[in-house]
């Protein structure tokens, strides 16, 4: 059986997309702070689909611990999907770096560690994949979110040369950027109902992009054209603006 490693399995859009590859045949591990959810998703995965899914306290901030994690999984993972992430407070971040910092390795170095760790494993077995999911957000600061945005536009960057990396030894990497989803990170902030996505829109999009060798998808697909539009507008425009 081949095994998928979710990290952030905590997200909203994790159990829908472990849904689909249990279903496609895929034993999973499932790694993210809250053990108590992970444990019952592992379980009504293994129940539904027959199919191994165990569940690990991880922390995406705590690097120190990556190797140890990755080199104790039981079998060799055939992918990591990276979901973990968080929003922060864009306006505590102005004031406090601590939580500036957070917001950072939650997104960013946190991540570059436990996706170096799996793309040093997959480049030598010359197969596999990794799936990061970044943001539309990382395309462009805002003032109200230029914290996370940054953050995300590393780890964007980050992939991309991570795609170049592993292209000869045959891993793909495959960059998600999603608009608005309707999970528990936007909880109680002004959305926009018609360019919302739900989180099992989300894991389909992620599910079929990884399945069918994609580099690079927008989910849903209708934010490319949001963002070239957003892209040309000029920066002296941009900075009068008002964007939530
Ligand atoms: N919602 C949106 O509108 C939106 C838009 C664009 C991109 N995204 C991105 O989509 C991804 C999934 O987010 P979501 O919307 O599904 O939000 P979510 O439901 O809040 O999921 C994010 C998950 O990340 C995990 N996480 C956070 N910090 C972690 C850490 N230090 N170590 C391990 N896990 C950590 C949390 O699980 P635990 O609490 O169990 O650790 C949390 O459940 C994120 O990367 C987010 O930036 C979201």
């Amino acid at each position: 059986m081949k095994y998928v490693l979710i990290i952030g399995a905590g997200s909203d859009i994790a159990f829908p997309l472990e849904r689909l590859y249990a279903k496609a045949g895929y034993g999973l591990f499932l790694a993210s702070r809250n053990i108590d959810k992970l444990k019952a998703d592992a379980q009504a995965i293994t129940n539904e689909f027959s199919v191994e899914a165990i569940a690990y306290r991880f922390d995406v901030t705590e690097t120190e611990t990556h190797q140890q994690f990755y080199d104790s999984l039981p079998k060799r993972p055939i992918g990591i999907i990276c979901l973990a992430g968080i929003l922060g407070e864009q306006k505590v971040s102005e004031k406090e770096f601590r939580e500036a910092q957070k917001v950072i390795d939650a997104n960013f170095s946190g991540l570059v560690s436990i996706v170096h760790i799996a793309a040093n494993d997959l480049e030598s077995g010359k197969q596999g994949f990794i799936v990061g999911v970044s943001s539309v957000a990382g395309e462009k600061g805002r003032k109200s979110n230029y914290v996370y945005a940054s953050a995300k536009a590393g780890f964007t960057a980050f992939l991309s040369g991570l795609r170049n990396r592993l292209h000869e030894s045959h891993v793909q990497v495959l960059t998600v950027h999603p608009g608005f989803i309707r999970t528990k990170m936007i909880e109680g902030r002004t959305t926009y109902g018609f360019i919302t996505a739900t989180p099992e829109e989300v894991a389909a999009d992620i599910f079929r992009g990884q399945q069918s060798g994609k580099d690079f998808i927008y989910s849903k697909w209708y934010w490319r054209y949001i963002m070239l539009a957003f892209s040309l507008i000029p920066e002296s425009i941009v900075k009068r603006l008002n964007f939530k």
